[in-house]
Parts: C-alpha cells; sequence; structure tokens
C-alpha cells in the first residue's frame, strides 16, 4: 500500500446529516483538523452540486469529506483542488474497474461506462486571497445497484461484484495523498494533462446548457484555472463553474 498524507485521522460515523457540514464544524471546534477524513454510512441531508441533494443507501457507498488547509494555495489555483479530487477517483477505478471506461465530466462529475459514478462537492473559505480551508467531499457509487436516474451508475454495476468500502477508501486516501503532493509540489501542468486526458466527450460535438441556452457545443480543454474550453456557432469561448451545463447524453 502507498504512504498517504490525507485520510489518516479518520472519523467515521453511522449517520450525519452531511460529511461535508460535519468536517466544518469539527474543523472548526478542533476535533478536525489537515487531513482528516470524515466518512459516514449515511447521510441525512447529503448535498451535491448547485444546491441539489445527494442521495445514497445506507451501507453501500463511499461518503467521504476531506478536510484541507493548504499552506499557501490562492484563490485563482482554488481549481486545483478539483484537479487532483478528480484524478483521485479516476485512479480509484481504474484499479476497482480496470476493464471499464472513466471520465471527468467537467467540471466535477465522474462517469463510469458514459453514467455518472462519483460526485465532487468542493466548499472552499478564503481569507484575503487565500485559501483558509476546504472540505473535500467526494461522494462514490459502490455497491448501491438501483438509481432514480438513468444516468447513474456504481462500480458494482459495471464490474458485476461487491467492492469493500473500507477498501476503497484506502485506496483514495492514497491516490489523493499522491495529487494532493504534485499539487503542492506546483506540477500543474503533469495534473492539467492528465485531468485533460481524462476529459469527457473531449473533441466530440454535444449538447449542452450555455448561460441556458440549450446548444450544440465542442469540448476542447480545461485550463488550469478550471475554466473549459469550447467551440460554439458563434465562435471559441471560455466557460467557468455554473455558466456551462453539459447533458448526460
Ligand atoms: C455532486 O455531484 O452533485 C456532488 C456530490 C457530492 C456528494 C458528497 S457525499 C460526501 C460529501 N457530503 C455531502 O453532503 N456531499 C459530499
Amino acid at each position: 500500500m502507498e504512504s498517504f498524507i490525507l485520510g489518516k485521522h479518520i472519523i467515521h460515523l453511522e449517520t450525519v446529516n452531511s460529511t461535508n457540514n460535519y468536517a466544518l464544524e469539527a474543523l472548526k471546534s478542533g476535533k478536525a483538523f489537515h487531513g482528516s477524513l470524515i466518512s459516514a454510512e449515511f447521510q441525512e441531508s447529503g448535498k451535491g452540486q448547485r444546491s441539489n441533494s445527494w442521495e445514497s443507501s445506507p451501507g453501500k457507498n463511499l461518503l467521504l469529506s476531506y478536510v484541507i488547509q493548504p499552506k499557501n494555495l490562492v484563490a485563482e489555483k482554488s481549481f486545483e483542488l478539483n484537479f487532483i479530487s478528480a484524478l483521485a477517483v479516476i485512479d480509484l477505478l481504474s484499479e476497482l474497474a480496470p476493464d471499464a471506461k472513466a471520465h471527468i465530466k467537467w467540471p466535477n462529475d465522474i462517469m463510469l461506462n458514459h453514467k455518472k459514478v462519483a460526485g465532487i462537492l468542493i466548499e472552499n473559505a478564503l481569507q484575503s486571497n487565500k485559501l483558509k480551508h476546504s472540505i473535500i467531499g467526494i461522494g462514490i457509487n459502490v455497491n448501491q445497484q438501483t438509481f432514480a436516474s438513468d444516468f447513474a451508475t456504481s462500480i458494482s454495476n459495471e464490474t458485476d461484484s461487491e467492492h469493500t468500502l473500507a477498501k476503497g477508501a484506502l485506496i483514495l486516501n492514497a491516490k489523493l495523498s499522491k495529487w494532493y503532493t504534485k499539487m503542492s509540489e506546483g506540477k500543474i501542468g503533469e495534473i492539467l494533462t492528465a485531468y485533460n486526458s481524462k476529459l469527457w466527450k473531449r473533441g466530440k460535438v454535444i449538447q449542452a446548457k450555455l448561460n441556458n441556452d440549450q446548444q450544440q457545443i465542442k469540448i476542447l480543454d480545461v485550463d488550469r484555472f478550471g475554466l473549459i474550453h469550447i467551440k460554439t456557432k458563434h465562435g471559441f469561448l471560455k466557460a467557468e463553474l455554473g455558466e456551462l451545463k453539459i447533458n448526460y447524453e
């Protein structure tokens, strides 16, 4: 097993409202610190992106939040946390589901065989121009078999076998630690190349909503600030978080 710097201190909970909320409170009260991992069997009000909820059957999936206090991460570089979190999940999938196709659907969805298998919700707190702390929330569908959405899946559905959650969490700790170290060493070129090599529908013309306008666009790549470069019928543009919503099919 690789050594790791994140996820060495673990608080595991049976039921919680949201591991992200718990992690933030635990940080504030001194129960958690840089690298702490909060995990749970079940969330009563799991949070997704864009104020959505995150539903997960009890005991079936990984529900994880990492407390991060980067030493010197300036606000413009905060998207680097999204890059490394997505890449850590991709690495986990390459171990648990080596025959399946794993991709990153910009900005934060992880796809397995073209269905969503995991989501990432990063909540940052800034102090002047620096990141004071960040909670990286990761939900990975591991052993759940049925979903409300046709576009969702689990590792078990794509591999026809069950996986041990604790083993998955250990692998993720190691992978996130590896990418976090690269980020701390300023290896953004390597990180970005890896992220773009896994970018879902890269180079393809797809349907997306650009500022609420459904249209065809071509996905080019993502830059170091997390902006996605696309081609529309009006020309090239860079979209930021919240401006572009890529359809699932
Ligand atoms: C998304 O794709 O919408 C993001 C989902 C993030 C879900 C995880 S589960 C663990 C952590 N706690 C939460 O309340 N949300 C994140």
